[in-house]
């Protein structure tokens, strides 16, 4: 297909006449078949729903075959309007258009959707199982549409996928806003989720996925990385590195495939067990675990050979993660750290798998029978929890990776929580190493994108973020010492670890001085004609952006971690400052209902707007959560909030006062 036919495909949005179908093409990683939920009349509703995107003249040839989909899939994904041509993020200049910013978003929407990056891009699922990009393909056509035709003077407002229209706004306004799940809390179950989605009318948009921000497995590489780094501190006895040590965990999914990648950087032995072959090749072919076991006892032996000679390798197990756990109790292999990353903020719709049945039974079961599947997967939790106590009596320091499986263990009957009742025995991985050592001072995962799509830019772009780094860790209070130098460490290897899939991409953890400077640095950059276009960005899963009891504000500890008042501040304060494009997500990571999450693009074009921009959302992006976390007494958020006021006079944090706690004691 020529550039020009790519463009017109774009401007074209939803065709007038039926488009002709393409063949379902099985050799595609396809999102399992959803549950079963809609009553007769909800599936009546779900297809005059779906019916609405198209004229009148073709809904009798497209009402039967959204229909068939229905049943085939438990959703309606609107195959036949697939667009012909290939979806990958571009050069920037390739977009058809009349904005610079909307051209970007189109490129990081592409980028999400692109073969190579995305888990079932058929079904416009980035990752983690049931993260959107769109419900169905005439959302994207339309969206595509709207993005080719906007002027900087428009809004597009983004409903759950659906672009409800442009709206008249002004240049400082974000040109795309996204919500998506977002609904009344009282029907925030697991099942609302599954009947909005189905009906048309709501969308799970995990984090990066529906907000077009996600980069491939690279953002979870360096967040692993760093992790196992902090953890391996943490089980170290004298100082000792990670050499020689054992990891063990699940999933190569579409971030838990970075496990066993970041484990390398990390310098450790790691055992990561994958139930799904396509998901295990997928990753042994991109070259991001080196070798594929489907022997217990085997997995065992080289386990043991990789311990004697403290060997870096890191080793897929093609089964369930419990027969690993399992089988390492019974011959006493000892794990130095464990954790899991099987998608358990979906546990009944192919987040986690039962153990002893095969991986196409349980799909089947999952679809025909979900009252049985569920009392597998409960059953197989509460197996999985006892082996890992097992393991930990011994010493293995286990964390909870953020996926749900302490609350979903526990909502099993497993043997997971304290003696308290309240808390989970084990902690989650913000709890003891990122909030802490990370996200208390500002640091997360701050991440940018070359709009030229140039290996070059990428280079230029990693050396001038490392030149800044490297600048500011001269002057730096040695509380933050480790970060800046786990930082620079890692944007030095980026390169050689080779972890750009899709788009041009790079990721590190800063704070807001060292994410500002980075994006200044770059502006001038591109004004001055070095690199091309830059749009930055973050994870959600960041300082400020989400408010995740279990997860990424479990180590608030004020009562306010059921809040959600940071995020939801986080994103309407990012929209004014100069976001190009703002988003917030009822679900993500943890599950549907468990999480508020939102994140911002912003498109850097070398102009002294973009400048003025970035300093303003920039420091307001990460200084917001720092003030939260600060206010719930956390040491670390005090002590950088402070230098945050000492370094801008306009900033005026309320500070909190420590009640001396016989005091309290003496009166409760
Ligand atoms: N803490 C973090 O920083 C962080 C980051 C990313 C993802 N996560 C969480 O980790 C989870 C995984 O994310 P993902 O994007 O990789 O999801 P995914 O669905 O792409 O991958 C999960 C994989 O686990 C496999 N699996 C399920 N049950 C299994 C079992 N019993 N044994 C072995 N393998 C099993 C699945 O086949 C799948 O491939 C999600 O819940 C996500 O929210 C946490």
């Amino acid at each position: 297909m020529t550039l020009e036919e790519f463009q017109n495909e774009i401007m074209e949005g939803i065709p007038s006449e039926l488009p002709t179908k393409t063949e379902y093409d099985l050799n595609l990683n396809h999102a399992p078949k959803r549950k079963e939920i809609l009553s007769n009349d909800e599936k009546k509703l779900a297809l005059k729903n779906a019916l609405r995107y198209f004229p009148v003249k073709l809904h009798a040839v497209l009402a039967p075959e959204f229909a068939e989909e229905m049943k085939q899939f438990g959703r309606i994904y609107m195959l036949r309007y697939k667009p012909k041509h290939k979806i990958f993020a571009r050069n920037i200049e390739e977009y058809p258009g009349k904005s610079l910013q909307a051209k970007a978003i189109m490129l990081m929407i592409q980028n999400n959707l692109d073969h190579a990056v995305a888990q079932h891009p058929d079904e416009l699922i980035t990752y983690g199982g049931n993260g959107a990009v769109f419900q169905n393909w005439a959302q994207y056509r339309l969206c595509m549409k709207y993005l080719s035709e906007m002027t900087d003077e428009q809004t597009i407002t983004i409903y759950s996928g659906h672009p409800m229209g442009l709206y008249p706004s002004h240049k400082n306004a974000p040109r795309v806003i996204v919500t998506n799940g977002m609904v009344i809390p009282n029907y925030s179950q697991p099942d609302d989720w599954e009947k909005f989605n189905a009906l048309g009318v709501s969308q799970y948009g995990q984090m990066t996925a529906g907000s077009y921000m996600y980069i491939g497995p690279q953002g979870i590489v360096h967040g692993t990385t760093i992790t196992l780094l902090n953890g391996g501190r943490k089980i170290s006895i004298e100082g000792e590195g990670l050499a020689g040590k054992l990891f063990v965990t699940a999933g190569l999914g579409g971030m838990s495939g970075a496990q066993p990648k970041a484990a390398n950087i990390a310098g450790c032995i790691s055992v990561t067990a994958e139930v799904n072959p396509k998901a295990t090749f997928t990753r042994h072919s991109q070259g991001w675990v080196d070798e594929v076991i489907t022997d217990l006892d085997e997995l065992c032996a080289r386990v043991q050979k990789a311990k004697e000679i403290k060997e870096i390798v890191s080793i897929a197990y093609q089964g369930n993660i419990v027969d690993v756990w399992e089988k390492f109790d019974e011959e006493n292999i000892y794990i130095d750290l464990g954790s899991d990353q099987t998608s358990l903020h979906n546990p009944w719709a192919g987040g986690y798998y039962p153990a002893g049945i095969s991986f196409e039974n349980a799909n089947d079961m999952m679809a025909n029978k979900p009252e049985l599947f569920k009392e597998k997967i409960q059953e197989t939790l509460r197996r999985h929890a006892t082996a890992v106590n097992n393991h930990t009596a011994k010493g293995t320091y286990f964390f909870d990776y953020g996926n749900a499986f302490l609350l979903e263990a526990s909502r099993a009957g497993a043997d997971i929580m304290a003696e308290d009742g309240i808390n989970f025995r084990y902690p989650s991985y913000v709890q003891d190493i990122m909030g802490p050592m990370c996200f208390d001072y500002g640091f997360g995962p701050f991440r940018w994108v070359c709009a030229s799509a140039k290996t070059e830019d990428l280079e230029a772009t990693d050396k001038i973020a490392c030149e800044v780094l490297e600048e500011i860790m001269k002057v730096s209070p040695k509380e933050i010492q480790q970060q800046m130098a786990d930082n620079i460490r890692w944007i030095k290897g980026a390169q050689e670890n080779k972890l750009v899939v899709g788009s041009q991409a790079r990721i590190l953890y800063a704070d807001a001085e060292g994410r500002v400077k980075i994006a200044a640095a770059f502006n001038k950059a591109i004004k001055e004609g070095v690199i091309g276009p830059i749009v930055l960005g973050r994870d959600h899963h960041d300082v400020s952006g989400t408010d995740s009891p279990y997860r990424e504000t479990s180590n608030i500890y004020d009562g306010s971690r059921f809040t959600a008042d940071m995020a939801i501040q986080n994103v309407i304060g990012d929209s004014f400052r100069g976001a190009t494009w703002v988003s917030i997500h009822n679900g993500g990571g943890v599950g549907w209902g468990e999480v508020i999450n939102g994140g911002f693009g912003m498109l850097l074009d070398g102009s002294d707007d973009a400048d003025r921009r970035l300093r303003s959302m920039l420091f307001w992006d990460v200084n917001n959560g720092i003030s939260r976390r600060s206010w719930a007494r956390n040491n670390e958020a005090v002590f950088a909030i402070k230098r945050a006021m000492e370094m801008e006079p306009l900033l005026k944090v309320t500070l909190p006062n420590y009640a001396d706690d016989d005091l309290i004691n003496s009166i409760y």
